[in-house]
């Protein structure tokens, strides 16, 4: 039996950029929160610079690579405007995301298999400067498959269905989505990409994505954010590290 690997957390920072903006102003500062999650045991952070800078601004982008000692994952939408400012900070990690500006927030996977092409050209001078590639997309074979044949070391599994379903309190929905995710990681483990998940976790959803053996990284934002306005952020990292333990210590045998 192989040794389960160890489950990291990166902590998406976006949100407290979001309390930021809607004053216009530069508190609260996403970088200072990058910097506590730091001190609190996250293990990355991710940023999601968006189009319409609604969160992320460019500055923040360039003090989170400067200042803050832990890998960084750029979120992005597949453009050359994002491909040069990527190259120009070199984060640990580009995540490759659809993007529309009409959307609350990444609502879907990228559709790798459609747009092979194009997404290899943003791709390439990015993994030319060691900047590792991740490809946000939904559990789905074909996906998986064009992400691999397409050199991506990572993808991320979009886990924002089965947590619609878990808010829906539709359990037949959950199982279907919890099974879905699982045989994804599977699939995606065994062609040799690296497995990662998020979007839309919580306390109580956590746990049996943390269970999926093949998956090593959880990004996890809006809950997080939310949750450290009452309990503060060093509670709410601390407890959502219980929840993915007790998911992880789950795995018994399947490792
Ligand atoms: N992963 C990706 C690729 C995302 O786009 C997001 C949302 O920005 C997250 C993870 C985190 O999702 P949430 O903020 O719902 O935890």
């Amino acid at each position: 039996m192989t040794q389960t690997q160890a489950l990291r957390l990166g902590v998406n920072i976006d949100h407290v950029a979001t309390l930021r903006n809607a004053r216009g102003g530069d508190l609260p500062d996403p970088v200072r929160a990058a910097a506590l999650a730091a001190q609190c045991g996250a293990d990355g952070i991710t940023a999601h610079l968006r189009e319409d800078r609604r969160h992320i601004r460019d500055g923040d982008i360039e003090r989170l690579a400067r200042e803050i000692d832990l890998p960084l994952n750029m979120e992005m939408a597949a453009t050359e405007e994002m491909r040069d400012i990527a190259l120009k900070h070199r984060p640990n990690a580009c995540c490759l995301v659809p993007e529309s500006r009409e959307e609350v927030t990444t609502e879907g996977g990228l559709n790798v298999v459609g747009e092979a092409a194009a997404l290899g050209e943003i791709i390439a001078p990015l993994k030319a400067q060691n900047v590792r590639i991740s490809l946000f997309i939904d559990p789905e074979p074909d996906q998986i498959a064009a992400s691999a044949a397409l050199g991506a070391d990572i993808v991320e599994l979009h886990t924002g269905t089965y947590c619609h379903a878990h808010a829906d309190e539709d359990t037949q929905r959950v199982q279907a989505e919890i099974a879905r995710l699982q045989a994804a990681a599977i699939s995606a483990a065994q062609a040799g990409l690296e497995v990662h998940a998020g979007h839309g976790l919580c306390f109580e959803t956590v746990g049996a994505v943390a269970a999926m053996p093949e998956i090593v990284e959880l990004n996890i934002g809006h809950f997080l954010i939310g949750a450290s306005v009452f309990s503060g952020m060093p509670e709410a990292i601390a407890e959502m590290r219980r929840c993915m333990q007790a998911g992880r210590s789950a795995i018994g045998g399947r490792s």
